[in-house]
C-alpha cells in the first residue's frame, strides 16, 4: 500500500512537472529589444522616462523624472505601470472633454506632473516615448479593458483622512528620504513645495496618492502601511503648497513642413 502511495506520488509530481509552463518573458528585457534604428527608439524612450531631466531640460520644471510616479521605467503593476496602455488609446477624457491620442496623454504628464511643457509631437522624444509604450503593449488587445492587477486601484477611505495623524506618519515613515520640508534631495523626488508636481496633476488628487502610497510607499517597505495611513500622510502632503497649474500659457508646436510625413 506504502510503496502504491509512493508510485502515485511520483507520477503526480512528475505529471506537474511535465506541466510546469517556463517562466514568463520579462516585461522589458534590453537584450531582447529589436536591434537597429526602431529598437533604438524603444531603448531611448526607456532612457527619457528614467532620466528625464537629463535630456529634457527646458520641457520639466519639477526635480524629478517620469520614473518617480511611473517606477521601474512603468512596468511595475500598481506602480504607474504602462503595460498595456497602448491598446486603450484613442480615450475620452473628461478633463480635456475630447478623445485624446496617447501623444496627448503623455503631453498631459509633461504639463501636470512635470509642471512643464509637451515636446512636440514630431520630435524625437516625443516619437521614443510612444515607441517604448507601444513596446510595453505588445500583445495586448485593442480596446481591452485596464488590468485591475495592474493599474492603480483607488480605494475609499475607512475614516475621513486626518492631516494631524499623517503628520506624524510623516515624520516616521517618509521624511528620511523625501526631507522633513518635503523638498526631496538630489536622489529622492519632492512631495510639496515649488520643484514638486502642480495642482493639476493627479497625483494632486487624494484618492490618486493614497493609492499610489498604500502600494509603493515608503519605497523600503511597501505595503506596509494601512488604507486610513496612507490617506492621512497624502492628507497631510497635500495640505502644503506647490506650483499652480497655469492654463491659459500657450503651448507652442512647431509647423510641420510637408515632407515630414
Ligand atoms: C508626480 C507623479 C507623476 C509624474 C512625475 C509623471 N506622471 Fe504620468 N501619471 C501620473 C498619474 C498619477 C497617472 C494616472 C495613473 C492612473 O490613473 O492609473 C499618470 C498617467 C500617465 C499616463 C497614462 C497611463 C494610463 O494608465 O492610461 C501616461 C502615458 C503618463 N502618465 C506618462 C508620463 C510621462 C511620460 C511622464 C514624464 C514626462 C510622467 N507621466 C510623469 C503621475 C505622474
Ligand atoms: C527609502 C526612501 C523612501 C521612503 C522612506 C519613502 N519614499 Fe516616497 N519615494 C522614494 C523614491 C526613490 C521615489 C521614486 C519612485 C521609486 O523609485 O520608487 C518615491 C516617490 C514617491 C512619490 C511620487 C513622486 C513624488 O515626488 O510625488 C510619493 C507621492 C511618495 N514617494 C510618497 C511617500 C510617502 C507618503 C512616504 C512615507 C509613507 C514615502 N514616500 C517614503 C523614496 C522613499
Amino acid at each position: 500500500m506504502k510503496k502504491l502511495t509512493l508510485l502515485f506520488a511520483v507520477i503526480v509530481l512528475a505529471a506537474c512537472a511535465g506541466q510546469s509552463a517556463p517562466a514568463p518573458a520579462p516585461i522589458y528585457d534590453e537584450k531582447a529589444v529589436p536591434a537597429g534604428p526602431a529598437g533604438d527608439m524603444i531603448r531611448y524612450g526607456r532612457e527619457l522616462i528614467v532620466n528625464t531631466r537629463a535630456h529634457m531640460r527646458g520641457y520639466v520644471l519639477a526635480n524629478f523624472d517620469c520614473a518617480a510616479c511611473h517606477i521601474a521605467g512603468g512596468t511595475k503593476p500598481k506602480g504607474g505601470s504602462f503595460v498595456g496602455i497602448y491598446g486603450q488609446f484613442p480615450q475620452w477624457n473628461a478633463r480635456a472633454k475630447r478623445t485624446i491620442a496617447l501623444h496627448d496623454r503623455l503631453a498631459e504628464c509633461f504639463l501636470y506632473s512635470m509642471n512643464g511643457k509637451p515636446p512636440a509631437y514630431n520630435s524625437r522624444e516625443m516619437i521614443a516615448l510612444v515607441a517604448y509604450i507601444a513596446y510595453l503593449s505588445r500583445g495586448t488587445q485593442v480596446g481591452a479593458t485596464p488590468d485591475p492587477s495592474v493599474k492603480l486601484t483607488k480605494f475609499a477611505p475607512p475614516q475621513p483622512a486626518s492631516a494631524q495623524r499623517g503628520s506624524a506618519l510623516y515624520a516616521q515613515k517618509c521624511a528620511a528620504c523625501h526631507g522633513a520640508t518635503g523638498a526631496g534631495s538630489a536622489a529622492f523626488p519632492p512631495l510639496w513645495g515649488p520643484k514638486s508636481f502642480n495642482g493639476g496633476a493627479g497625483m494632486h488628487r487624494l484618492a490618486t496618492m493614497a493609492a499610489f502610497v498604500r502600494y509603493n510607499m515608503p519605497e523600503n517597505a511597501p505595503g506596509s502601511l494601512t488604507p486610513q495611513e496612507a490617506y492621512d500622510v497624502s492628507a497631510f502632503i497635500l495640505r502644503h503648497a506647490r506650483p499652480k497649474f497655469e492654463g491659459t500659457r500657450p503651448v507652442g508646436f512647431p509647423v510641420f513642413p510637408a515632407k515630414y510625413f
